[in-house]
């Protein structure tokens, strides 16, 4: 029985409802368990803008470095901070989130529940086994890099990004990477476009470098177009993806069809700051914020009840409770209740709401 101060950022879209849902089932847990979870909202994103004038204030950010842990929604979608003129965004809220709290690595699991093959646009024969986690670089790589800009010229406007990685940076990411597949089946597919790029280019050779220290685990090279194919096409050959910071966004958007919707999908950002409980870290479902189905009862909520899950297993050491709620996940879409994403003949479609409600009630037991 512990006592744990988690900052809730709901944020924008669907980011409230399915937080909502998530928070529901953490009360669960903490009436089975006998925890305290202490909760403190505060706004991210375009309601944040709209009352505190940022994406995400300096007290927001404060309140989250004092916090055991962050359970973040979804930022973005709204129309007036869309047009590439617009100077203030609401996704900057993630990236300072991300930068400032020093949360590099990004897991994103992906385990298609048995009865959720036949959800998938991929055929279940194909998906049948696929275990896998994708370690994405998070606070590096082009998101970062400066020069970014649009500038005028004689000519007509050029734009310019700029991917850079220090050593330094790969080499605690893919640190990272072994340390996780130690635990799973040990192997590490690091993902680059070495024949391309620079940046790859020293990916590699670190990545080569770091294995010789795991000596147990098989690394394999994968160039990020070639992954993205073998991701459909053989899914269950890999066990921990290693890459940096885009190739990881994009993979993952595609793996996520393998657990049949993005809906389905957390992720836990991790750092290595410490608490008295564990590893800080922020916990949010990967969908965004689908400002087209929002406050209509159609959004999953289980991304999110999922990335609570991550919660309670990394930051506060908490398995046997993780373990619960993932089961009880598993139960309720066994039992054949779908969300709208995964409308499925002779299943049951329930509402955001109803979607907590049940797995909620089933820890509770
Ligand atoms: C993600 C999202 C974000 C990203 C967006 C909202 C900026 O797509 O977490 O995958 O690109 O990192
Ligand atoms: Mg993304």
């Amino acid at each position: 029985m512990g006592t744990y101060a988690i900052a809730i950022l709901a944020g924008d879209g669907i980011g409230p409802e399915v937080i909502e849902q998530a928070v529901r089932v953490l009360q669960a847990v903490a009436d089975r368990y006998g925890h305290i979870f202490t909760l403190t909202e505060a706004l991210v994103g375009v309601a944040a803008i709209d009352a505190e004038g940022d994406a995400i204030s300096d007290a927001t950010m404060e309140l989250c470095q004092r916090s055991d842990a962050i359970l973040f929604g979804a930022v973005g979608g709204s129309p007036r901070f869309e047009g590439p003129d617009s100077k203030i965004q609401p996704e900057r809220a993630l990236f300072r989130l991300r930068k400032d709290l020093a949360l590099y690595a990004n897991l994103r699991p992906i385990r298609p529940f048995k009865a959720l093959l036949n959800a998938s646009t991929i055929k279940a024969e194909i998906l049948q086994g696929t275990d896998l986690l994708v370690v994405r670089e998070l606070t590096g790589g082009i998101y970062y890099g400066k020069p970014s800009e649009i500038r005028e010229t004689p000519q007509g406007c050029d734009a310019i990004d700029t991917l850079i990685y220090s050593e330094a940076e790969i080499e605690r990411i893919v640190r990272t990477s072994f340390e996780l597949a130690r635990d799973r089946r040990k192997k590490v597919t690091s993902v680059d476009k070495a024949n391309v790029l620079s940046s790859s280019r020293l990916w590699r050779r670190v990545a080569d470098r770091v294995a010789t220290n795991y000596p147990e685990i098989a690394l394999e090279h994968l160039l990020v177009d070639s992954c993205a194919m073998h991701l459909i096409r053989r899914p269950t050959s890999f066990d921990v993806i290693v890459t940096e910071n885009m190739f990881g966004d994009i993979l993952t958007d595609e793996a996520s069809m393998l657990a049949g919707s993005m809906g389905m999908l957390p992720s836990a950002s991790l750092g290595v700051r410490r608490t008295d409980h564990g590893l800080f870290g922020l916990y949010e479902p990967i969908h965004g914020s689908a400002p087209d189905i929002a406050g209509q009862e159609k959004a999953n909520p289980i991304a999110a009840i999922l990335s609570a899950a991550l919660m309670l297993r990394y930051s506060f050491n908490l398995k046997q409770e993780a373990d619960a709620i993932e089961a009880a996940v598993e139960r309720i879409v066994e039992a054949g209740y779908r969300t709208e994403d995964l409308r499925e003949a002779g299943k049951e479609v329930v509402g955001t709401k109803e979607m907590g409600r049940l797995i909620a009630e089933t820890i509770r037991g």
